[in-house]
């Protein structure tokens, strides 16, 4: 049964859904907060992992009405290593039916005192542009943007091979993103190598559904970045390709637009400081979500 606008709600650290069913519950939530569209498990292991979730830091709101509490609303945190102490948050949302009476601004506030906890001292969120200012609302500053863009396979290797290439190659700059646990933790990780010595691109992708995603484009000054960017396609052998985290202005998206790519997507990226919210959270977290037998609820 869908949440009735006036049913009582709690927020709760994720953990509290048993770990055998918790993917699938939340995939299924997502699922209905998102687009109607049923997720898999899978899709959202796929992301949890990519995304670092700590599922101690990360929140549901359950509705404590009646007899059998519904999942209403998520609020994902994700600790990658690499950009600690910066929290990372890897999805949030509310149901249609719950929308609109101040749920989501207590997920936001719950995944911020679950960031604090873990350590983090800021959460980092990167939103749909209809979706910024209700993070800026909630206390969040806006911090920059990233565009994803995505070409279509188009024939010829160039010059791309294979390669061992490391993550962070210190005599590269890189001309878009730095996704390492995106990277280091997506399916098929791959390294991609475009010329020698002093004037080589390296790029790094995964497989997304839809095709290869490039969550990293690092180069030597002065390297032929159109033409190596025209040609990764064909190299990574993917349907479409995706090249996402690219700043909004610099070489890199030039260089995109040049090589036949299109923008398909922009997030804005914004911040608040993380902070705990005091006894309120202590007295939410015990709330249990044993009796809530129905997947997808
Ligand atoms: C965005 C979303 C989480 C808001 O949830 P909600 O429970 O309706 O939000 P709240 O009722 O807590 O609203 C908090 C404040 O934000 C404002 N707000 C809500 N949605 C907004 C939006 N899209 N743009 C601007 N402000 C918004 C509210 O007016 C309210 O402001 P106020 O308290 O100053 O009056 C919800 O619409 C949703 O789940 N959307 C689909 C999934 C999604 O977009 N997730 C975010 C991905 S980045």
């Amino acid at each position: 049964m869908p949440p009735r606008h006036r049913d009582p709600v709690a927020v709760v650290p994720a953990a509290s859904i048993p770990a055998a069913e918790r993917l699938a519950r939340l995939a299924a939530l997502a699922g209905r907060v998102f687009d109607g569209r049923p997720r898999p498990a899978a899709w959202l292991a796929d992301r949890a992992r990519r995304g670092c979730v700590d599922w101690d830091a990360s929140v549901v709101a359950v509705t404590t009405g009646g007899a059998t509490p519904v999942l209403c609303g998520f609020g994902l945190v994700g600790r990658p290593p690499s950009v600690a102490p910066v929290a990372r948050a890897a999805g949030m949302g509310v149901l249609p039916t719950a929308r609109g009476r101040g749920l989501g601004r207590r997920l936001v506030r719950h995944m911020l005192a679950g960031a604090a906890a873990a350590g983090a001292t800021v959460l980092e969120v990167t939103a749909h542009p209809t979706r910024a200012a209700f993070y800026e609302r909630l206390g969040f500053h806006r911090t920059g943007a990233m565009e994803t863009w995505c070409t279509t396979l188009r024939g010829g290797r160039g010059a791309w091979r294979e390669a061992d290439a490391p993550w962070a190659d210190e005599a590269l700059a890189p001309a878009a993103t730095d996704l390492e646990e995106t990277w280091s933790r997506g399916r098929g990780p791959r390294s991609w190598v475009w010329g020698d010595g002093p004037s080589r691109i390296v790029a790094h992708t995964i497989e997304v559904a839809g095709g290869a995603l490039t969550v990293r484009v690092a180069a030597a000054p002065g390297a032929d970045l159109v033409t190596a960017l025209a040609a990764l396609p064909g190299a990574a052998r993917a349907r479409a390709l995706f090249v996402t985290g690219v700043p909004p202005r610099g070489p890199a998206r030039r260089a995109l637009a040049r090589a036949g790519f299109r923008l398909v997507e922009r997030g804005e990226r914004l911040r608040a400081p993380a902070e705990p919210l005091g006894t309120a959270r202590t007295r939410e977290m015990a709330f249990p979500l044993d009796n809530d037998r129905s997947p997808g609820r």
